[in-house]
């Protein structure tokens, strides 16, 4: 059997016949297959046609549109109502005699061609592999844009992971100066995205203080060994080059244009002040220090006063939940020091957490 070129590469798309007169269906079907089209299906039962759809998944359907129960009409509202908006999904009309009124709604319902009975096989040979071949070139096209889709949403995936972690071991640099475990950074971070997140904070700024918070510390890179190591306490003129740490690690990252960039800028510098204007670089006071800043602070010295340094032993979670509570309204906010108690068995969780197994990053 002869088999146009046209015919062998649409001769696989699912062609869907609907006439309430079998013989009228069964003609179709012999013209087509005598043509190459190998995937054919018939049925009389418009009460059907939303099964089959969706079991069969067509590429094309040949409608009738005088039938008993449910009309042409009605079997295209149907499908417009539940086929995508977006899909490419051609309807051939076959009539008998078609007035211009009903070919009209026809068209307004999303038939897109005609075939008249009795039936030409050339036309419609014609008319059906215009429309496949139509149906074919949206299926690709759609094929492609969801594989783009797929690939700038893994990109951009990767690359906000790839971010995320070199700000992480950036973060982490410090760490291998000035501790041997490793964690302090992992625990002060998930401390502060809890206590912000308790806080009212949104969700995606919770994610940005989770990150951003790494980096509290960065400027510590410039402290020389001899002061950030030192195994006692700091004398003043030592305490003051440590103090220069929140303005180096600021000025390391300020101007910066991503959001959270512009945290870490924030955290870094404001990190040490105090809620009644006693701390570092600027001594500001209570609410002019910068929310994310005043959270950190909670976080970092309890953090600091449940680890060992250098220069002093690890305290009891208690002692230092008293040590905070003690300088509520002095060196922290009150109302972060309140909600911090309260979420204080979520703190000593990701303090479990993060002490025993390596440091995994995430
Ligand atoms: P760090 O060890 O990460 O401590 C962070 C903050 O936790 C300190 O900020 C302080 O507010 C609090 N903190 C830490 N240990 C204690 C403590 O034993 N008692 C109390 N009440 N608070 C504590 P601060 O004081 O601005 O210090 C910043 C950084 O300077 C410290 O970071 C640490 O790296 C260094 N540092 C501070 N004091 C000494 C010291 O006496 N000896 C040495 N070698 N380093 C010190
Ligand atoms: C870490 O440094 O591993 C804590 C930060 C995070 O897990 O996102
Ligand atoms: C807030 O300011 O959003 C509440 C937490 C605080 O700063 O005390
Ligand atoms: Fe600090």
């Amino acid at each position: 059997m002869f088999l146009s070129n046209k015919v062998k590469q649409l001769q696989h798309l699912k062609i869907l016949i609907l006439d309430d007169n079998g013989s009228n269906v069964r003609i179709l079907e012999r013209m087509l297959q005598m043509a190459g089209y190998q995937q054919i299906h018939g049925m009389t039962d418009s009460r059907e046609i939303l099964h089959v759809y969706e079991s069969y998944k067509p590429d094309l359907l040949l409608l009738d549109l005088s039938m008993p129960y449910m009309d042409g009409f009605e079997v295209m509202q149907l499908l417009r109502e539940t086929i995508e908006e977006a899909d490419y999904f051609p309807i051939l009309i076959i009539t008998a005699h078609s007035d211009q009124e009903s070919r009209l709604r026809a068209l307004e319902l999303g038939a897109r061609d005609f075939i008249g009975k009795p039936f030409n096989q050339s036309e419609l040979l014609m008319r059906v592999g215009n429309l496949l071949e139509l149906r074919q070139l949206y299926v690709e096209l759609r094929k492609n844009n969801e594989e783009l889709e797929q690939k700038v949403a893994e990109q951009t995936a990767l690359w906000k992971e790839t971010q995320m972690e070199l700000v992480q071991r950036l973060g982490h640099v410090i760490e291998f100066r000035d501790e041997d475990t490793g964690f302090h950074i992992a625990r002060m971070s998930h401390y502060s995205a809890a206590l912000g997140r308790a806080a009212g904070l949104n969700e995606k700024a919770v994610e940005l203080l989770l990150h951003a918070s790494t980096l509290h510390d960065i400027g510590k890179i410039a402290i020389p060994d001899h002061i950030l190591l030192k195994p006692g306490k700091l004398d003043p003129e030592e305490m003051e080059e440590m103090r220069a740490h929140a303005l180096i690690g600021a000025d390391m990252l300020k101007d910066s244009t991503t959001e959270m960039i512009q945290m870490a800028y924030t955290i870094a510098l404001s990190h040490h002040e105090k809620w009644d204007g006693t701390g570092y670089p600027y001594g500001l006071k209570g609410e002019d220090i910068p929310l994310v800043a005043r959270i950190v602070a909670v976080c970092d010295v309890y953090d600091a006063l449940t680890s060992e340094r250098p220069y002093k032993s690890a305290w009891s979670d208690e002692d230092a939940l008293a040590c905070i509570l003690a300088d509520s309204g002095k060196h922290f906010d009150p109302q972060l020091v309140e909600i911090f108690l309260r979420i204080f068995p979520e703190i000593q969780e990701i303090q479990r957490n993060y002490s025993t197994v390596e440091v995994v990053h995430q």
